[in-house]
């Protein structure tokens, strides 16, 4: 494909192309599905769906895209543009870090020197951003970040109460990193609100359509392409766009930015989002995980898009 091929989003070679991977990759069976929400574990492994959203509005989509499961960590992306909403900047940056850790998404670990959490992609920096959304209890709390959802995706979503319970009643690790943080002055007294703010929107439902349409959203300055909706300010897009470029993949992140280049996040439920700048958005939902807890398929998938479609940021013709 050439380089004038990948900027016009009209080409049906879009759809051709997802076909194609999904063809190639659904018989791959490697990793397992998340187990530590117990909830989780009773996914279909098989299940597997690639979708595109370019910002002129147009979706390709391939498999069981209509399937729901939960968001999991790719909320992360989208709450730290909230709390960006909330706070400002400068605020924001008092309270989580920008640095990318090396290590898994759950490890109890903060930044030594200024006792923030290193970014707010991995489970520390994303408890800390939840705590700063705002809202009158917890109740407008939640009610703001499914409206949030909302934006970006075009549609009310809901939580799945089952797997919300499954995580609040295991999370015992986010529950420690949590007191790690109220020790150090990170995050407010209430931090079981916090908490459950947090898994809450972990276990928003989604489909991989709706992923492709989030990330499209990113992709076209923070307006939903399908809705025109302005989900967040264009200010705060670099901000995401960056920590998830360096931080969105854990630490596979910097292999990831190498091989796929550009932004991206994973979440546990097997779902990816990949965007690209001024173009389109990608989603791709398989539950088989890797040892980083990044889907199997879904990394294949986007290495093998990004080299096909040419969209790596510092491919030679992406840029003049
Ligand atoms: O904190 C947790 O364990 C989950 N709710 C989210 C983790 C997640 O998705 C990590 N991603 N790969």
């Amino acid at each position: 494909m050439t380089d004038s091929q990948i900027l016009d989003t009209n080409t049906p070679q879009f759809l051709e192309v997802i076909q194609d991977l999904h063809s190639q990759y659904k018989s791959l069976q490697e990793g397992t599905v998340a187990n530590y929400i117990p909830e989780l574990a009773k996914v279909n492994p098989n299940l597997f769906s690639i979708c595109i959203a370019t910002i002129d509005g147009q979706i390709f989509e391939v498999g069981d895209y209509q399937q729901l499961f939960t968001i999991q960590s790719i909320s992360k992306v989208f709450v730290y543009g909230q709390a960006l909403e909330d706070h400002g900047r400068d605020y924001v940056l008092t309270r989580v870090g920008v640095e990318p850790t090396g290590d898994a998404f759950n490890a109890i670990v903060l930044d030594e020197k200024s006792k923030r959490p290193y970014n707010p992609m991995v489970n520390a920096g994303a408890i800390a951003t939840t705590s700063l959304i705002k809202g009158n209890g917890a109740t407008e709390k939640l009610n703001r970040l499914l409206d949030m959802y909302k934006r970006y995706i075009g549609r009310d979503v809901f939580v799945d109460i089952a797997v919300f319970t499954s995580e609040r009643s295991t999370g015992h690790r986010n529950r420690a990193t949590a007191h790690l943080m109220l020790n150090f002055g990170m995050i407010d007294q209430n931090i079981e609100e916090a908490l459950d703010l947090y898994f809450q929107q972990c276990s928003v439902l989604v489909n991989c359509k709706d992923l492709a349409v989030m990330a499209a959203t990113l992709a076209n300055k923070g307006v939903n392409p399908m809705t025109q909706e302005k989900a967040v300010d264009s200010k705060y897009i670099k901000d995401i766009l960056s920590v998830m470029y360096t931080c969105g993949m854990y630490n596979f992140a910097g292999e990831w930015a190498y091989k796929v280049g550009i932004p991206a996040k994973s979440g546990v439920c097997g779902g990816i989002i990949a965007v690209v700048p001024g173009k389109m958005g990608i989603g791709v939902f398989s539950p088989l995980l890797d040892t980083r807890a990044n889907s199997v398929r879904g990394v294949k998938v986007c290495e093998e898009l990004s080299q096909r479609l040419g969209l790596h940021l510092f491919e030679c013709g992406n840029y003049s």
